[in-house]
């Protein structure tokens, strides 16, 4: 008998991604450590050329491309996208780079279940080009946020942030790499507190949900740009 202490069953993750995938490695590499509480049991694609597939295969996930045009409307491609989900008795859904709305329908079917990563610190810059248009506007700052997904796009309980300082020669390539090393950083945290139950959605006499996580964290300091 070993003396190790037992391992709670890790949650089982399925990634949806559209493209290059590298959130999606990110979160394949935090689940290796024995301790993280996830697995990624399968990656999902809408589009069968999308780079991240193969980096998944090569880590040893099963893959699937589930192409959108395939379908007649979007629930069929969902359902398709969610049985596919339940072969692997996935429980919770992380999109990295999907490229596709989501319907009600299966935003409720994994309500609290699902997330996602966008690249600005919502509730900013909400749709795409976030990087282009943070610098257009001039801002200092820019970041990037994980959060629970809700029908609305970009909304949704915000599970965790990341800050990042804009300089005056930034482009928006070079802001989006510099952002997307935070992500690398903020995704597999963010799914980790999901995973574990450790941030939980609570509601406000209004009906406004934000996350709480428990976590004491840090209350002093600030990311002051430029400096
Ligand atoms: C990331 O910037 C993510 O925030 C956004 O799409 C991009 C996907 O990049 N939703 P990758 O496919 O994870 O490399």
């Amino acid at each position: 008998m070993s003396d190790a202490a037992p391992r709670l069953a890790k949650r089982r993750v399925g990634v949806l991604i559209s493209g290059g995938g590298s959130n999606m490695a990110a979160l394949i590499a935090a689940a290796r450590d024995p301790a993280y509480p996830a697995e990624i049991v399968c990656v999902i694609s809408n589009v069968a050329s999308a780079g991240g597939l193969a980096k998944a295969e090569a880590a040893g996930v099963a893959t699937a491309v589930v192409d959108h045009k395939a379908f007649p409307d979007r629930e069929s491609f969902e359902r398709a996208v969610v049985a596919t989900l339940d072969r692997h008795d996935v429980e919770i859904v992380a999109l990295a780079g999907f490229m596709r709305l989501l319907t009600p329908w299966f935003i409720a079917r994994w309500h609290d279940r699902l997330i996602n990563i966008h690249p600005a610190l919502l509730p900013s810059y909400k749709g795409l080009h976030t990087h282009a248009r943070a610098l257009a506007d001039g801002v200092k700052i820019v970041g990037c946020t994980v959060h629970y997904v809700r029908p609305e796009m970009d909304v949704g309980p915000i599970i965790v942030q990341a800050a990042v300082p804009v300089a005056d020669d930034d482009t928006a390539d070079t802001l989006a790499a510099r952002v997307l090393t935070q992500e690398h950083r903020i995704y597999p945290l963010a799914l980790a507190r999901v995973a574990s139950g450790a941030a939980r959605v609570v509601c406000d006499a209004e009906g406004r949900e934000r996350v709480v996580t428990d976590l004491a964290g840090t209350r002093e300091g600030a990311l002051v740009s430029p400096m």
